[in-house]
């Protein structure tokens, strides 16, 4: 299956997706690595692994359905039929939605319902729970609302800085994320309701 993954910061979960693709280790192949800025260090990992990328940046687009409606015509071109999102730092559209229903998976730095949305680890912080974690789960229109593939708990120790937090949840997602999308691959489950294709 081809994959897409689309990132807009550093690109670590990125360079995992595409490190384990590299090894045969994924049950896919990352066909293009979308980014909506231009820059992100996701697109020199990419580049580094010889998979294709775009940059787009979406304030040079009309409106959400235009900017998105560009990426669709970008992953159709590359065959794309599941999409990683991979710290990806936008709300998915339903033009995008509609295109790849129950083929968009995420990965987020919490134990999903707890802490959705922006600065999970802050969150967690603030919140002084003993424990958060990562959460894998399939995209739909809501923020980190869609049903639930994996997860798994990091403890938040006493002393813990923000650093160590997101140094502990780092190290899961790295592992995690690949795994977790090469059971997907394997079992061609898509659609997020269990029922296999
Ligand atoms: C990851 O920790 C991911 O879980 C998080 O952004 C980080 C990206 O790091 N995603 C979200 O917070 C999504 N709401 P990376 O660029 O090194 O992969």
């Amino acid at each position: 299956m081809k994959i897409a993954v689309f990132a807009s910061g550093t690109g670590s979960n990125a360079e995992a997706l595409m490190q384990a693709a590299s090894q045969k280790q994924l049950g896919g192949e990352v066909a293009l690595l979308v980014s909506d800025k231009p820059g992100a260090g996701a697109l020199d990992k990419a580049e580094r692994f010889g998979v294709p990328s775009i940059a787009l940046a979406p304030k040079n687009f009309a409106t959400k359905a235009d900017y998105e409606a560009k990426v669709v015509s970008h992953l159709q071109e590359h065959g794309v039929e599941f999409v990683c999102l991979a710290g990806y730092m936008r709300l998915i559209g339903s033009t995008l939605l509609n295109a790849y229903e129950g083929r968009i998976v995420n990965i987020h730095p919490s134990l999903l319902p707890a802490f959705p949305g922006l600065d999970a680890v802050g969150q967690a912080l603030e919140a002084g729970v003993s424990e958060t974690g990562v959460t894998i789960h399939y995209v739909d229109a809501g923020m980190d609302t869609g049903p639930i593939i994996a997860q798994e708990k990091v403890l938040i120790e006493a002393n813990d800085t923000r650093e160590d937090v997101f140094r502990k949840i780092q190290e899961i997602e790295h592992n995690l994320y690949p795994q977790t999308v090469k059971q997907i691959m394997e079992t061609k489950v898509v659609g997020g309701d269990g029922q296999n294709e």
